[in-house]
């Protein structure tokens, strides 16, 4: 005869609830922790990399997942909305690769039951107003770009160059509110401090990247080859290396062109380089606050009913060869410079 063991009811029952509890996920060291996700546009750029980097130190902090994804086009924005609600997401901060795909982002968010912060880029309704409802959290664009003109004319008053004899190369990609505003604001005060409104050269961006940026840079060097010294604004460190490169390639190098960039961490290697090129300095932007504080803020809003400030803006400070590494390390970047 087969022996069979047969359990007595009280300990059937004891192991039913243990399994139970395994499967819902309620037993001790298996609980499941909030899940927040982050999703950038351009995930190449340093700039993203960093935010990412801050935003898992929030998770870190305070015991979330933290789901990081990349969303190139609006297709692809759509569908990891529906991944992340797949996967338990509870709220998520997103650079939008189109800012125009804000009403949809929102209805599918709403329609999953989550929650959605815009980061950098805020999102646009139909009519090119701003959806001022959902939080944002971004640069203060315009001051920044204003403080790349300033700057740009004090390094060309300081090298004797006279400005009638300078050209402005200005990259820009107007199709974005926060990059206009910031290439908006070096025109108005180049402008303002004197510059040749004559003098200054729009030359947009067809993709907002450094090939981007190079083709649009060549594209004026072609148009105004008289002219042999260069100021370089842009919307990023990436149209200003673009630019840069396409000077280099008429033979325009570090004595003949001034290029400040925005963001800082795009463009490390280059202020890193051994010989200066044209790539003068770069506003270094608060990666930490865009990375950290919107995930933190994502977080209180999900795990603790905490809703975030509806427009949240941070500032620039002028990085050069001379100081670039010592600000960094001030400013929680000292890894991007070891
Ligand atoms: C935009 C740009 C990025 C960066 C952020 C900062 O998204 O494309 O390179 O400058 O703004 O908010």
């Amino acid at each position: 005869m087969k022996r069979m063991f047969k359990a007595n009811p009280l300990v059937r029952i004891a192991g039913l609830a243990i399994v139970l509890l395994l499967l819902t996920g309620c037993g001790k060291g298996s609980v499941e922790k909030v899940k927040i996700g982050f999703v950038v546009k351009q995930p190449e750029e340093p700039w993203f990399q960093r935010e990412w980097k801050f935003a898992e130190q929030a998770a870190q902090k305070y015991g979330f997942e933290l789901v990081k994804l990349e969303a190139r086009d609006s297709e692809r924005a759509l569908a990891v909305i529906d991944t992340m609600a797949i996967q338990g997401v509870k709220g998520f901060v997103i650079c939008t690769p189109d800012v125009r795909l804000g009403p949809q982002i929102v209805a599918k968010t709403q329609q999953k039951g989550m929650k959605v912060i815009s980061v950098d880029d805020q999102f646009v309704k139909p009519d090119g107003t701003f959806m001022t409802d959902v939080p944002y959290l971004g640069i203060a664009a315009r001051k920044i770009g204003e403080d790349v003109g300033t700057e740009l004319f004090k390094e060309m008053r300081k090298r004797g160059w006279k400005p009638e004899e300078t050209g402005a190369c200005i990259i820009t990609f107007d199709e974005l509110d926060t990059t206009r505003e910031r290439t908006d604001g070096a025109i108005d005060s180049l402008t303002k401090a004197g510059f040749p409104k004559e003098r200054i050269f729009r030359a947009p961006q067809k993709t907002s990247d450094l090939e981007g940026a190079f083709n649009a840079g060549n594209i004026l060097l072609t148009q105004q080859s008289q002219i042999n010294r260069w100021l370089i604004a842009g919307i990023n460190d990436s149209a200003v290396l673009g630019a840069v490169r396409a000077m280099e390639s008429k033979n325009l190098g570090a004595d003949a062109v001034i290029g400040i960039g925005i963001n800082g961490t795009d463009c490390i290697g280059e202020l890193a380089k051994p010989n200066p090129t044209g790539f003068f300095g770069s506003m270094l932007l608060q990666s930490r606050i865009h990375g950290f504080v919107t995930a933190e803020m994502m977080y209180k809003w999900v795990a603790e009913g905490v809703e975030p400030p509806k427009d949240t803006r941070t500032t620039g400070i002028l990085i050069t060869r001379e100081d670039f590494k010592q600000v960094l390390t001030d400013q929680g970047l000292g890894d991007l410079v070891k």
